[in-house]
C-alpha cells in the first residue's frame, strides 16, 4: 500500500528525492549515469512501497531520559549495551546517551551496536588526534584552541562510520583474514579533524555561543586566533593525508575540503524559484555534510584495495547517510531543545537559512517566500516562519525524506557480505534517523 492518506505528501517528497538524485548525478560526471538512474528509480520504488505513516514530533524531545527508559523497557531482551552496563566503557556510555531514539517503543531489537562493536577502535581516536596536533606545535595557546573540541563529547559519527565501513569492506574482501588497516584508522581521524576544523570556522562565521554543551571556541578566544586554530587543524590533517601516500585517496579527501567551502559559500546565497531553491539546498547539504562522510568511507574502501564498483557502494552509503544526517539536523533545529542538542536551536532562521522544513512549508504557506528572499531579516519574520513551519507538514516531510535516504543507505549496506560490521551499518542508518541530538 503506497502512502495511505498521504499521497500528496509522498509525491512531493519523492519529487525532492529525485531532484536530489539527479542533481547529484549532474554534479558528478565521473559516475556512470546508469548507476545513478537505477538508484533514483529504486528510491522512488522504495518510497512508493514504504506505506508512510504520519508521525507527530514528540514534545518530549527535551526529556531524553524518560524516552530512553520507555524505549529500553520496550526492548528488554535486546543486546543493546545500555541493557548491559557491565560491558560499557565510559566512552560507549557517552555515545549511547547521544544517539537515543526519539520514538518510545520504536527501537528495533538491535543485534549489533556499532559503538560497542567499535569501542576499542574509537576509544583512542580523540587521544591520537590530540597527539597529532601536539606533535606539530609547541605553542601552548594554539594547541589549547585547536584541541578544544577534541574532548570526547562529540557524537563521533564520522570516525564511527569510517571505521565501520572499513571493517565491513575488509571482511567482505578478505573474510577472517581482515583487520583494520592503520591507514584506514588514519582516515577516520582525518575525517573528524576536517569536520572539527570546519566547525571552528563555522562558529566564527555564525557567531555561535554554545557547542557540545560548553561555550563555543569563538567565545573563549578571539576570532583571529580561532580562525588560525581551524587552519592549523586542517593543515595537520593535510599532512596526515600526504603520509597515506595514495594519490587517489588524496584527491578524494581534497575534494571534501573544496566541497565544504563551496557548501558554506552556497549557504550565503538564495534562489528565486521553489524548485531552484530546493536543488540549491540539497547541493549545499551534500557539500556541507554528506561529501565528508561519503568520501571518507570511499577512501577507506579504496585503501582496502576494493574495485570501483565496491567503492561506489560505500560512497553512496555515506552520501545517503550524510544527507539524512543533515536533514535530521535541520529538523531538530525546529523541534529539539538547546539543552538536548548542546548547541542553540531555532537557530537556522535567525541565521537567515531556509532549510528543508521551511522549503516544504512554503507549499502550504507561500507567504514564506518573501521572508526566505529577505533571509528572515524583518521584525517578526523568524517567529512567523517558525509558527508556519509547525503548522505545516514540513517537519514530517523532512523526516520522510531523511527516512528515504536511510532506507537507501540500509539497502546499500545489504550489498556487502554479512558480518557484525555490515549489520552495524544498517543500525547506523537507523541511529541517524532517530537520533535526538
Ligand atoms: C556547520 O553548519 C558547518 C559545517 C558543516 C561546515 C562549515 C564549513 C566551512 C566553515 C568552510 C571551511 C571548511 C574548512 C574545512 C576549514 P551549521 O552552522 O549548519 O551547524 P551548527 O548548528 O552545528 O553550527
Ligand atoms: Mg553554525
Amino acid at each position: 500500500m503506497a502512502c495511505a492518506g498521504s499521497s500528496r505528501l509522498c509525491v512531493r517528497v519523492q519529487e525532492k528525492l529525485l531532484l536530489c538524485q539527479w542533481g547529484h548525478a549532474q554534479a558528478s560526471r565521473r559516475r556512470a549515469a546508469s548507476t545513478t538512474t537505477a538508484a533514483a528509480t529504486s528510491l522512488v520504488q522504495n518510497a512508493a512501497s514504504v506505506g508512510f505513516k504520519p508521525f507527530r514530533i514528540p514534545f518530549a524531545y527535551d526529556q531524553p531520559q524518560c524516552l530512553v527508559s520507555a524505549a529500553m523497557t520496550a526492548s528488554s531482551s535486546c543486546l543493546h549495551p545500555c541493557n548491559r552496563p557491565e560491558v560499557l566503557t565510559t566512552a560507549t556510555r557517552r555515545n549511547f546517551a547521544t544517539m537515543r531514539t526519539q520514538q518510545p517503543g520504536s527501537m528495533p531489537e538491535y543485534q549489533v551496536d556499532p559503538y560497542l562493536l567499535l569501542d576499542d577502535d574509537l576509544k583512542d581516536v580523540y587521544g591520537y588526534i590530540r597527539q597529532a596536533l601536539r606533535r606539530n606545535t609547541y605553542q601552548e595557546e594554539l594547541h589549547e584552541i585547536a584541541t578544544y573540541y577534541f574532548d570526547g563529547q562529540g557524537k563521533a559519527i564520522r570516525p564511527m562510520v569510517a571505521i565501520l565501513v572499513a571493517r565491513a569492506i575488509n571482511y567482505h574482501m578478505y573474510k577472517e583474514n581482515s583487520g583494520l588497516l592503520t591507514s584506514q584508522r588514519e582516515v577516520a581521524m582525518i575525517s573528524e579533524m576536517i569536520h572539527t576544523a570546519s566547525l571552528v570556522h563555522d562558529d566564527v562565521i555564525d557567531q555561535s555561543d554554545f557547542r557540545r554543551g560548553k561555550p563555543s571556541v569563538n567565545v573563549m578566544w578571539n576570532h583571529k586566533k580561532v580562525t588560525m586554530a581551524g587552519d592549523f587543524i586542517l593543515a595537520v590533517a593535510s599532512m596526515m593525508i600526504a603520509k597515506l601516500r595514495n594519490d587517489d585517496v588524496t584527491l578524494v579527501l581534497s575534494q571534501v575540503i573544496t566541497d565544504l567551502v563551496q557548501g558554506e559559500f552556497m549557504q550565503l546565497g538564495s534562489k528565486e524559484t521553489e524548485n531552484e531553491r530546493f536543488a540549491h539546498y540539497l547541493t549545499k547539504t551534500y557539500r556541507k555534510t554528506a561529501s565528508l562522510i561519503a568520501n571518507s568511507v570511499k577512501s577507506v574502501t579504496m585503501l582496502a584495495g576494493a574495485d570501483e564498483e565496491l567503492a561506489e557502494v560505500a560512497y553512496q552509503y555515506g552520501r545517503n547517510l550524510g544527507l539524512a544526517f543533515q536533514l535530521v539536523d535541520d529538523l531538530l533545529d525546529f523541534v529539539s531543545s538547546s539543552a538536548a542538542m548542546g548547541k542553540p536551536t531555532a537557530a537556522d532562521l535567525k541565521l537567515g537559512l531556509a532549510t528543508a522544513p521551511v522549503l516544504f512549508a512554503c507549499e502550504k504557506y507561500p507567504e514564506l517566500n518573501p521572508m526566505i528572499m529577505r533571509r528572515f531579516q524583518e521584525p517578526g519574520d523568524v517567529e512567523k516562519a517558525f509558527e508556519l513551519v509547525h503548522k505545516s507538514r514540513g517537519l514530517e516531510q523532512t523526516q520522510f525524506l531523511a527516512k528515504q535516504h536511510c532506507q537507501e543507505a540500509a539497502r546499500l549496506a545489504n550489498l556487502i557480505a554479512e558480518s557484525p560490521y555490515q549489520k552495524g551499518l544498517v543500525v547506523a542508518a537507523d541511529y541517524v534517523l532517530n537520533r535526538m541530538k
